[in-house]
């Protein structure tokens, strides 16, 4: 027969303690706080043909992104489609989702969870996996068009409605529609003040409207609720990093790369992630990093021919660009050619498309060669939503080229990128800075000192009113969703 779980999905299992778990690991997922597959092997332990069970630990494993979570989800799809018969659709559903993103089909793999969100609006896990691959394929408005959908099924008194509000602050952020994401983030954090999902999309929300008091201020009051015991502090230091940077305070930036950011029991993507966007945007800034390239080049190294998803391969590169591995950066060249032809699917899509030409453009960076660096990254600008990430991080691929554009000497372009950046988000210091030196380019001093002091007065307005604390910090154990946001 099989229950029902907690917002009335029927599920095929009988035993109400595999629900119970299940329940437990994704709540656990989502608010990224312990071990959500623990959890789930504990279900398995006791009912090895527990379905929905096999599935989630899957899907937790898939959103890593990580190459070297691929062999368990095959085990564990594998043993799931053996129990097709007693599977009912809705497992059906995620069974097909969890095969098509093994085969390389991220957008089947989100059709296949859509299929069951239009008769269970309600089921979160397809809502939470269907959202997140939105998020790596770069789908803005499906991202916020998903949970607008599902939540035709849902009201304040379903179990997890705060977090589907999370869910959709972030997705309207990414959409654009900055208002209401903040105004959904903070309904919210209100229903669940340790929802670091919602808590971190209104921290984009202030990232991409340039209020770096405002950011420094939210995340540092709610610091108790994220900075401990969660997977998610380490990106949401960066987050807190990024207003520092934009308000030149590099002794703070390197304070919390080094308390909040660079420190991990094992070797997570996200933090090698967040750590080199983070030393890539110092470097763009001229900022002496000294050897942390080294150390951080070092844990990315293993991995330099694991191309499996392209954003994760940019920041690889970024790594091996910084530290001048030339081996490194050419194994991962040669990775990414080689997905390209000999794999299909999303991947080598995005690969093909812009994973290949930024990761050339970092190289060709840091060996100072600026012209190159432009060629190749104004054509694919508009493009970069392909492989996923959020804005604000893809924001370094843009950064790199108004910095390129500068040192190259092609200042019309320069100036005509940063009129973009400044009508976007007229409160960045740095980006006036980068004005300045571009108008100094073209000749223009009454020009260049207008954006000076406007950079100026903006530093000198700023004065966040709460410090926050680096030393709030522990060591997660797993990250779903591992290499975002
Ligand atoms: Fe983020």
């Amino acid at each position: 027969m099989g229950l029902k779980d907690i917002r009335g999905v029927p599920t095929s299992t009988d035993s109400q303690a595999s629900l119970d778990r299940l329940e437990e690991a994704l709540k656990l997922a989502i608010i990224m706080r312990g071990d959500p597959v623990a959890v789930l092997d504990k279900a398995l332990e006791a009912e090895p043909g527990f379905v929905l069970g096999l599935c989630l630990r899957a899907e937790m494993q898939l959103l890593t992104t990580e190459r070297a979570r691929v062999p368990q989800v095959a085990r564990d799809v594998e043993m799931a489609e053996a129990l097709t018969g007693t599977a009912n659709e809705r497992e059906r559903g995620h069974i097909a989702a969890i095969r098509a993103w093994l085969e390389g089909d991220m957008e089947k793999a989100t059709e296949c969870w859509e299929a069951v969100l239009l008769d269970y609006p309600r089921d979160l896990v397809a809502l939470f996996c269907a959202h997140m691959t939105d998020f790596f394929l770069g789908e803005a408005p499906q991202m916020r068009d998903r949970i607008s959908r599902a939540l035709r099924g849902w009201d304040a008194d379903t179990p997890g409605y705060g977090y589907v509000l999370g869910m959709y602050a972030f997705s309207l952020e990414e959409a654009g529609d900055f208002a209401r994401g903040e105004d959904y983030g903070r309904k919210a954090v209100e229903l669940n003040p340790k929802d670091v999902y919602a808590i971190h999309a209104v921290a984009h929300v202030m990232e991409m409207q340039g209020r770096q008091e405002d950011g420094i201020n939210w995340m540092t009051e709610r610091q108790a609720d994220w900075a401990v015991g969660c997977g998610f502090a380490i990106h949401l230091w960066w987050h807190t990093a990024m207003y520092y940077l934009d308000l030149e305070q590099y002794d703070r930036v390197f304070e919390i790369y080094e308390n909040g950011i660079r420190h991990s029991a094992d070797g997570i993507s996200l933090e090698e992630l967040d750590a080199a966007s983070m030393l890539w945007r110092l470097n763009l800034l001229g900022v002496d990093v000294s050897d942390r390239w080294s150390e951080l080049a070092d844990r990315w190294e293993p991995s330099a021919e694991d191309t499996y998803y392209a954003f994760n391969d940019m920041h690889a590169m970024m790594a091996f660009a910084g530290a001048g591995r030339d081996m490194a950066a050419a194994k991962l060249l040669a990775a990414t050619a080689s997905y390209v032809t000999e794999r299909g699917g999303t991947n080598a899509q995005m690969t093909k498309d812009v994973g290949i030409p930024i990761c050339r453009a970092l190289l060709a960076f840091s060996r100072e060669d600026y012209d190159a660096v432009v060629d190749l990254l104004q054509p694919i600008r508009y493009k970069s939503n392909v492989f996923g990430g959020s804005y604000a991080q893809r924001d370094v691929i843009a950064l790199t080229l108004i910095e390129a554009a500068i040192r190259a000497g092609r200042f019309s372009l320069a100036h005509a990128l940063l009129a973009e950046r400044t009508a976007l988000k007229e409160t960045s210091p740095m980006t006036w800075k980068l004005m300045a030196r571009t108008l100094d380019g073209l000749g223009d001093r009454p020009g260049a000192d207008n954006a000076r002091g406007r950079a100026e007065s903006l530093l000198a307005g700023v004065r966040p009113t709460v410090r926050d604390n680096t030393g709030l910090r522990d060591n997660p154990v797993f990250i779903p969703g591992g290499c975002l946001l």
